[in-house]
């Protein structure tokens, strides 16, 4: 019986996952760059680190279970909850601020459609112990690079959720509204509203969505923009391309301030490739409130749109017909010298041998028989060209490193 894999969740086959890691080792060098640090943290955590501030409502949308000794448990669905509890139990002494990056899956209770999974991987980053607008400001600029070092497309929009809110302070259902307004639906959110007599405050959300930048919106409203203005001169002084947005209010709960999105084209319905903001969780989880501000990058989404793919290149096939502990020096001895070399597990003839040399296209096969085992003499098959020569070991790694041809035998 064929079993297939859970819904919303993927197998990754090799030609994928040296992509991934190359787009993996592009946004660690833009991290570490910027002085971030690796961090890792477990793969479950107990219920309560995601439902302390979202309630439990979020627990339709996660992974939650009851390990054997009947604790409540968690399947991470992102990582601040993770890394800020991390912070209070383990480096809230360190100096600040600290700058963490991790590359992590998650895993969310969602129905599973293109872009978005079950199971998937964030590649994220949290600046702890300000939320100033310098902080904002580095944490924003980061996440760019590393979508522009990626060669991704994109637009980012630039909110505050201390606006909403302000502007629905007398709305008793004002998370909701929120939700309504992250999702952009706009008739649900008129509707409730209009519950609350307040429709004059849907006319005003509307106008939010006309806004381009903070001049455009001190106008609209009588509001303290002094900390968003001073992001934005940093980010416009390093030739940033964004929108002001105050429509931009985010899924997760906990953000108190500046929150941001990036989308990009090519993704269908499932278009923002990252998202981020400030918030305050250290307090909540038993700490000192110190405030944090990072994002997440959707690494899936971004690999659907990643090019930079690095070539394969098939190893060297070492073809043996000496003993297969013979085979397994030589073999040794290439690596040991940076050579990329396979040997035959499967005790195939020397034709058969050559012929899988072949189907996965290696550019060159070592032919060791009894003969060059005693010599020391390497017979190098180049197989673009067909041609097979007699070579010393070194002179065998020379050519194979070069990428040299042999023309004639
Ligand atoms: P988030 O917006 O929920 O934020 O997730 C970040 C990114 O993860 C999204 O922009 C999206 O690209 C990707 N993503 C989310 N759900 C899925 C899914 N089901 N399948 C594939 N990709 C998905 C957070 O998680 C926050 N912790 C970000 C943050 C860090 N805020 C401050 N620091």
């Amino acid at each position: 019986m064929k079993i297939e894999r859970p819904r919303g969740t993927r197998d990754f086959l090799p030609e994928e996952m040296e992509k991934r890691r190359e787009l993996e080792k592009i946004f660690r060098e833009v991290a570490e760059l910027f002085g971030y640090r690796e961090i890792q943290t477990p793969t479950f955590e107990h219920l309560e680190l995601f439902t302390i501030k979202s309630g439990e409502e979020i627990i339709k949308e996660i992974y939650a279970f009851k390990d054997k000794g009947g604790r409540d448990l968690a399947l991470r669905p992102e990582l601040t909850a993770p890394v800020m509890r991390m912070f209070v139990n383990e480096c809230s002494h360190l100096p600040k601020p600290l700058r963490f990056y991790y590359f992590s899956n998650c895993f969310r209770y969602e129905r599973p459609q293109k872009g978005r999974y079950r199971e998937f991987w964030q590649f994220g980053a949290e600046l702890i112990g300000s939320n100033s607008p310098e902080a904002e400001a580095e944490v924003i600029l980061l996440s760019y690079r590393m979508l522009e070092r990626a060669g991704i497309n994109f637009e980012l929009s630039i909110g505050d959720v201390n606006l909403l809110r302000y502007v629905l302070r007398d709305i008793p259902e004002k998370e909701a509204a929120m939700r309504l307004i992250d999702k952009e639906e706009f008739e649900a959110l008129k509707r409730l509203l209009a519950k609350y007599d307040m429709v004059e405050i849907y006319e005003t959300i509307l106008q939010f969505r006309e806004i381009k930048n903070v001049e455009e919106a001190e106008e609209v409203i009588d509001y303290d923009f002094s900390h968003l203005k001073k992001i934005c001169e940093i980010l416009d002084e390093l030739g940033l391309r964004y929108f002001v947005d105050f429509t931009v209010a985010r899924g997760l709960d906990y953000y108190t301030g500046t929150v941001f999105e990036y989308y990009a084209e090519g993704l269908g319905a499932q278009k923002q490739v990252c998202g981020g903001g400030s918030y305050r969780l250290a307090k909540l989880f038993g700490g000192e409130d110190v405030p944090g501000t990072g994002f997440a990058i959707g690494f899936d989404r971004v690999m659907e749109l990643f090019v930079k793919s690095p070539k394969y290149e098939p190893p060297v096939v070492v073809v043996s017909l000496v003993e297969s502990k013979e085979a397994f020096k030589i073999a040794e001895r290439f690596r040991e010298n940076g050579v990329k070399v396979v040997v035959d597990v499967m005790g195939r003839s020397l034709k058969k041998q050559m012929s899988f040399a072949n189907d996965i296209s290696a550019e060159y096969a070592v032919i060791i028989g009894k003969k060059e085992l005693e010599s020391g003499v390497f017979s190098v098959k180049d197989l673009v060209t067909g041609k097979q020569k007699s070579v010393s070991f070194e002179e065998a790694v020379e050519l194979i490193k070069s990428k040299g041809r042999i023309d004639e035998e």
